[in-house]
């Protein structure tokens, strides 16, 4: 299966930083990934993707069905500009208060709305029992259809930003446990990828793990990095 590379560049970025971005990623030749690039809102425009191994993505969405909801972002917004994921119950927004309850109505408007949620999970501590995981990933699912394929990005919160990656024997346990979890929920298939810490120095490890896949932070914002980290993965 082809690798996801996912792109968060979360508040970061402006008009020139992702005009260069948009530049070079149109100019590289992908091979064998998917890459999404999720922009903050305001910037999606700025991404005139020209190659079809390259998406965009965003990095939240509405929960409610109603043009009253002042701040809010529509799906229909979201296709305008050729929006295919939505990064949704990222612990960065966890921590401002979305609980699984508002995830899981997130993931539903997505899914209603041809849009694809990359589920983020993870424990908050190295410490913490992961349990926490699949409770997270039970309740972001309530309700879907089992024909549907998650996409799971377990992102250990203690790992986000902070250069303390778990080892791979630690992610390959968590991805094992996420992918018979979702399917002892009734799913078919999943998509698995591994999120916190991962740079251009400690990404060939980590591709080792039984992962589908990335989800990149701080390293997108460095293209020459990022490209790193694309063509080890994409010219296996
Ligand atoms: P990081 O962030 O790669 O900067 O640790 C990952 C994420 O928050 O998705």
């Amino acid at each position: 299966m082809r690798k996801l590379i996912v792109a968060n560049y979360k508040m970061n970025g402006n008009k020139k930083l992702f005009a260069d971005i948009v530049k070079k990623i149109n100019k590289y030749k992908v091979k064998d990934t998917k890459i999404v690039l999720c922009p903050p809102f305001v910037y999606l425009d700025e991404f005139k993707i020209k190659s079809n191994s390259v998406f965009l993505g965003c990095q939240d969405i509405t929960n409610i069905d109603n043009s009253k909801s002042t701040g809010q972002i529509s799906p229909n917004m979201l296709h305008e500009f050729s929006v295919k994921y939505v990064i949704v119950g990222h612990s960065e927004r966890r921590s401002l208060g979305e609980n699984d309850e508002l995830i899981n109505e997130k993931v539903h408007v997505c899914i209603n709305n041809d849009l694809m949620p990359i589920i983020c999970v993870g424990e908050k501590k190295k410490s913490d029992k992961l349990d926490a995981v699949l409770t997270q990933i039970q309740s972001a699912l309530k309700g879907i259809e089992k024909s549907y394929v998650p996409i799971i990005a377990y992102e250990p919160v203690w790992a986000i930003g902070t250069g303390k990656l778990p080892t791979v024997s630690r992610i390959n346990k968590v991805a094992d446990m996420i992918r018979s979890y979702i399917s002892d929920l009734g799913y078919k298939n999943s998509v698995v990828l591994y999120g916190g810490s991962v740079s251009a120095q400690n990404y060939d490890e980590i591709i080792n793990a039984n992962i589908d896949g990335l989800l990149l932070g701080g390293v997108s914002l460095k293209f020459d990095e990022f490209i790193e980290i694309v063509k080890g993965i994409d010219h296996v």
